[in-house]
């Protein structure tokens, strides 16, 4: 469950929630509503700033007890630094910072003025939305294979009040991509012993059960053999875990063509014969994040209930080594007709999503996008910050980046220039599934431009930026909130 968010006309001062969220600028300079909480309280708050007890860097967070003059039992001050250099990303900084504090706090419910803060050339709807999801994302908690020790003993926080003018179809929208990143994470974490491809397929299912409007159907190991993805089939053969084609659609759009989402689902990625080193292999769980961030960006569309039309396709698949598997050297016949000779094994993201790439066309999108951890290269390139999108559609491009700035899901272009497609030239097939020593992240692009010509298409390389690493790193979610606003715009 996300938190519940609603807004509050409440001045800061007469709150009845048991935390109330103020920001305050370095200069000594209060937000308006700090000043009101200072002017109730005969000046507490500006003496606690003149001694230093409150801090005001960016991001930083001080917590005030049992203020004289003022209803709440408890003041979260969040520190916004310097007030001319505050801006969308220093407002997002404030506003995640706000949710991990409060997240240590014994408090079922919270107000939050950061929402009246000026951010330039933002509306009041972004601020809504960007301070809902940042507290989601400290909100969210994984604890679906372990008993969690604390939480008997302190209140979780369950719902959060933002201070404005009602707005139905902003507290909408954060409600949708909430629940659409929760929905990735929550796939993202599950280890692969229980997220594998019937589990995905399952949770797809359960979704479209549960949602008017939207058709689920699953292709199996059979039907894809019928409809000779040889490539897909190639990756799935040494898994004891059978592959799954996850097929969703949401007709909110009448006639028009849909949007196409597909997704790189590998459950588990050991690399397969061309086996990875053992250090960090556990993050392969993790390689199933493109297509959960797809299917929460489904479920976000629904939720929204979107007026297009929408297709999302998910390939779910275990790549594993094992006496059936398939190894180096061997020529793959792809669902397109063109052969692929694989040189490594480990480079399976781009021969599942091939065959998926080629399936979807089948519904004539107007449009198709995929998102996969598809390259190391691409965190090479890009680190940690930004995903990376590829297209040789300029128009595509600029919406999707402009997209992700507005959503604060940022993705960086690279090159898909001709240049790069002979790294993938082989003797034996139409081509091969590795390209050269340098640019991984844009020969992997070049191999999946091979499946779409004819199409606008994009491709986002979200190695990078799907989960945060080390042992306690979890699932971000995104590109969910990119892409679903990109989907918002198309219907604006
Ligand atoms: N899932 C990996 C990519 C990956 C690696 C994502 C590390 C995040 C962190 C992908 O299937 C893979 O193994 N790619 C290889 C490609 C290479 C064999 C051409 C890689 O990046 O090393
Ligand atoms: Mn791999
Ligand atoms: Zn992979």
């Amino acid at each position: 469950m996300t938190l519940k968010f609603s807004q509050t006309s409440d001045s800061p001062e007469s709150s009845a929630s048991p935390c109330v969220i103020v920001g305050v600028f370095a200069d000594g300079k209060m937000s308006d509503a700090a000043a009101r909480l200072d002017q109730a309280s005969s000046g507490a708050l500006k003496r606690l700033l003149d001694s230093g007890d409150i801090t005001t860097k960016l991001g930083s967070s001080s917590l005030l007890f049992g203020l004289g003059g003022i209803r709440t039992e408890r003041i979260l001050v969040v520190g916004l630094g310097s007030a001319d250099k505050f801006d969308a990303a220093a407002f997002n900084k404030a506003a995640l910072e706000a949710g991990r504090a409060l997240k240590t706090l014994p408090v079922a419910s919270a107000a939050s003025w950061l929402t009246s803060l000026e951010v330039p050339a933002r509306a009041g709807a972004w601020k809504l939305r960007t301070a809902a999801l940042a507290a989601d994302m400290h909100a969210y908690r994984y604890t679906a294979t372990f008993k969690p020790k604390e939480q008997a003993r302190t209140a979780q926080l369950e719902a959060l009040a933002f201070a404005g003018t009602e707005d139905a179809r902003a507290l909408a929208e954060a409600n949708a991509m909430a629940k659409g990143v929760r929905f990735a994470r929550e796939l993202g974490n599950l280890p692969p012993n229980i997220c594998n491809p019937a589990h995905i397929a399952a949770q797809a299912k359960a979704f479209a059960d549960a949602h008017a409007g939207v058709a689920c159907e699953i292709l199996e190991r059979d039907d894809m053999e019928k409809l000779g993805m040889g490539s897909l089939l190639g990756v799935a053969r040494g898994s004891a875990n059978p592959p799954k084609l996850v097929v969703l659609r949401w007709n909110g759009g009448g006639e028009a063509k849909p949007y196409a989402l597909v997704g790189k689902g590998i459950t588990f990625d050991s690399g397969g014969i061309s086996l990875k080193p053992g250090a960090g292999m556990e993050e392969m769980k993790f390689d199933m994040c493109g297509a959960a961030g797809m299917l929460g960006t489904f479920v976000a569309a629904v939720e929204l209930a979107l007026p297009l039309n929408l297709v999302c396709v998910v390939a779910a698949v275990e790549n594993m080594p094992d006496g059936n598997s398939y190894r180096p050297s061997d020529v793959l016949t792809s669902m397109s007709g063109q052969t692929i000779e694989v040189l490594n094994t480990d480079a399976e993201g781009r021969l599942i999503l091939c065959d998926a790439l080629t399936y979807v066309q089948k519904f004539e999108p107007q449009v198709i996008i995929d998102a996969a951890t598809l390259t190391g290269a691409c965190v090479v390139a890009l680190g940690k910050y930004a995903s990376g999108l590829m297209t040789q559609d300029d128009e595509l491009a600029s919406e999707l980046l402009d997209a992700g700035n507005r959503a604060l899901d940022r993705a960086w272009r690279l090159p898909l220039w001709d240049d790069y497609q002979s790294a993938l030239d082989s003797v034996f097939a139409d081509f091969t599934n590795l390209g050269g020593k340098y640019g991984g992240a844009i020969t992997a692009g070049c191999f999946l431009s091979r499946f779409t010509t004819g199409y606008r298409w994009a491709h986002l390389d979200i190695a990078g930026t799907a989960w945060n690493e080390g042992r306690k790193g979890l699932a971000t979610g995104r590109p969910v909130p990119l892409l679903t606003q990109y989907l918002i715009d198309r219907c604006a």
